[in-house]
Parts: structure tokens; C-alpha cells; sequence
């Protein structure tokens, strides 16, 4: 059934001239059907420079409509419509307009979680793996950062000479874990490097030999010698972890650590998304054009 159904998949893939992009948090029979994988920096940057005329996005609808918001002329498709993010759904356009008269001369900074209405009123986009590159091109010394308090509080701390006023947005997954969880497996593989994204709560980071971005989790242990790692973060990272390093340990603090919304694609959704080419995303060209000056700078400042 499920080679049947890839071999479906891959058929229309072909006819409609497609490419399938697949997050690092998607199930791994996903992961295992897509063209390309990675984090949501390496994903926008894929969407925007492909040929191809359709994209499926395997992920959450904020990476699907930057991908549109970057293409429009490329038909983008989001197998499961109701795969939000939460997260993205945290900061809302009054409070950061709010936040913005308040602050008049400070930088607004949006986490690419955020949905296109926000980052219309932004004046630069941010990944995990990217937040601190562009921080750091950044002149002015007061910074807006949304939604979230725990990527925007790690990057204030690398930057202790500028000023951040923090959204008290979070990652429903990321906060879910427990520092004695992360303790307890410390103990039990005394040899064990902890490796956590930077979504994690403050707690978890300072127990954190690493911090980083899924791909550049994935870079660390595939270039460090040591063979146990205590992983904080989605559990689908393991697809990709332990393909590149079948010698290697990964553990989950609590045992399993999964985001619902990145679980929902399944392939019958793929296959479905490329035969009845749904959900087509679409988005207002008025506030299309603001939200891609944030990502375009984004885009930049990474260079
Ligand atoms: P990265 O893929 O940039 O590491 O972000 C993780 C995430 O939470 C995506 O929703
Ligand atoms: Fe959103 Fe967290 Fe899921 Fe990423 S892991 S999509 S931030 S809820």
C-alpha cells in the first residue's frame, strides 16, 4: 500500500511538474518522499529558487505562505489545510502596531512563524538559523522581536548591548519539556551532549551544550566525535539524524516531544494535494508585497 501510494506520488509529481519540500519535523515516510528537507530557512530559500511551477509544502501553513509570499507566480499547495502553527497565531497586527508607536525607532523583528498579516508590519523576518546573523547586521539598538519570548530572549542575550522588547509568545512543543527531564537523561549518559533549539525555555538552554536551528543540530552531531546525544526538540528530527549517523545515540527528554500540527500530513494528504492540486494558497497582493520586504531582508542580511 504505502509503495504503491509513493509510486502514485511520484508519478504526479512528474506530470504536474512539481516539488515536494518536506520539513524536518514531518513524518519520516514524508521526509523520505520529498525532494528537499531542512529548516525553514533552507525550505523558503528551496521554495523561491526551484523551477518547478507547483510546490507541495510539507509543513506548517506559515512556511507555505512564505513560500507564495517569495513566488507568486508558483502555485503553492498545503496538503493539510488546518496545519497551523500556534505559535504563529500568538501575535496579532493591533498589538504589534500597539508595540510599534510605543517604540517608534526601534526594529521590528518577526520569527518566520508569524502569519502574513504580521509580517507586513515588519521590517525584517528571522529563522532560528539565521536570528543571529541578521541581529547582528542590524544598526539600530532597539529591537521589536516576535512571537516568540525564548528565540528573541536567547538572541538578546548574544546581544547584550542592544535593547529587545519581547512578544510573550512561545512553542507549545518547545515549553513542554521539564529541565529534570533533561537532568534525569544527563545522569543516566553521564557522556551525553545536550543539543536544543533555541525555542526551548531559558531552564533548558542554560543545561544546553548547543543550541541551534534543526539543521544545524543535525550538523553538530554529524561533525562531533562523540557518539551520545540528548536532542531538544520535534522527535522528527530522528528521521534525518540517525540516517546520517546510523552509529550514533539520540535521546527525547520525557521520551517523545512531537508537534500535532507537523504530524498531520500524511501521505495520502501528499498524494491527494498533487491529484486535486489543493490547498492552493492565496494571499492578498497588497499585503503580500509588505510581508515580502521582510522576507526579502531577511534574505539579505543571511548573505
Ligand atoms: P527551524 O526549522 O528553523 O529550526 O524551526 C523550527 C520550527 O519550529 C518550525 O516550526
Ligand atoms: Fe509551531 Fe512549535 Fe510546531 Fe514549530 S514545533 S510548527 S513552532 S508549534
Amino acid at each position: 500500500m504505502t509503495a504503491d501510494i509513493r509510486e502514485k506520488i511520484l508519478k504526479l509529481k512528474k506530470e504536474r511538474n512539481a516539488i515536494i519540500l518536506a520539513h524536518l519535523y514531518q513524518r519520516p515516510e514524508i521526509q523520505e518522499i520529498a525532494d528537499a528537507t531542512g529548516d525553514s530557512y533552507y525550505l523558503s530559500k528551496v521554495a523561491r529558487d526551484c523551477e518547478q511551477d507547483v510546490i507541495v509544502f510539507c509543513g506548517v501553513k506559515f512556511m507555505a505562505d512564505s513560500a507564495k509570499i517569495l513566488s507568486p507566480h508558483k502555485t503553492v499547495l498545503l496538503p493539510v489545510l488546518d496545519a497551523g502553527c500556534p505559535m504563529a497565531e500568538m501575535a496579532d497586527t493591533e498589538g504589534v502596531q500597539r508595540l510599534k508607536e510605543e517604540h517608534p525607532n526601534a526594529t521590528v523583528v518577526c520569527y518566520i512563524n508569524s502569519t502574513t498579516e504580521v509580517k507586513a508590519l515588519c521590517d525584517v523576518s528571522v529563522t532560528s538559523s539565521s536570528a543571529d546573523k541578521i541581529i547582528s547586521n542590524i544598526e539600530s539598538d532597539e529591537i521589536i522581536f516576535l512571537p516568540d519570548r525564548n528565540l528573541g530572549g536567547y538572541i538578546a542575550e548574544r546581544f547584550p548591548d542592544k535593547k529587545f522588547i519581547l512578544w510573550d509568545g512561545f512553542c507549545i512543543t518547545h515549553v513542554r519539556v521539564e529541565p529534570e527531564e533533561v537532568i534525569e537523561l544527563k545522569e543516566k549518559i553521564e557522556d551525553a551532549l545536550v543539543l536544543a533549539h533555541p525555542e526551548c525555555e531559558k531552564e533548558i538552554r542554560d543545561l544546553a551544550d548547543f543550541i541551534g536551528s534543526t539543521s544545524h543540530i543535525i550538523d553538530y552531531a554529524t561533525n562531533s566525535d562523540k557518539k551520545n546525544f540528548i536532542i531538544v526538540t520535534e522527535e522528527g528530527i530522528l528521521y534525518e539524524l540517525k540516517k546520517r549517523n546510523p552509529d550514533k545515540n539520540f535521546y527525547i527528554p520525557g521520551g517523545s516531544m512531537t508537534c500535532q500540527n507537523m504530524k498531520k500530513t500524511t501521505l495520502e494528504d501528499v498524494y491527494n494535494s498533487l491529484l486535486y492540486m489543493q490547498h492552493n494558497i492565496t494571499i492578498d497582493e497588497e499585503i503580500r508585497v509588505k510581508a515580502l520586504k521582510s522576507l526579502e531582508r531577511m534574505h539579505e542580511l543571511t548573505k
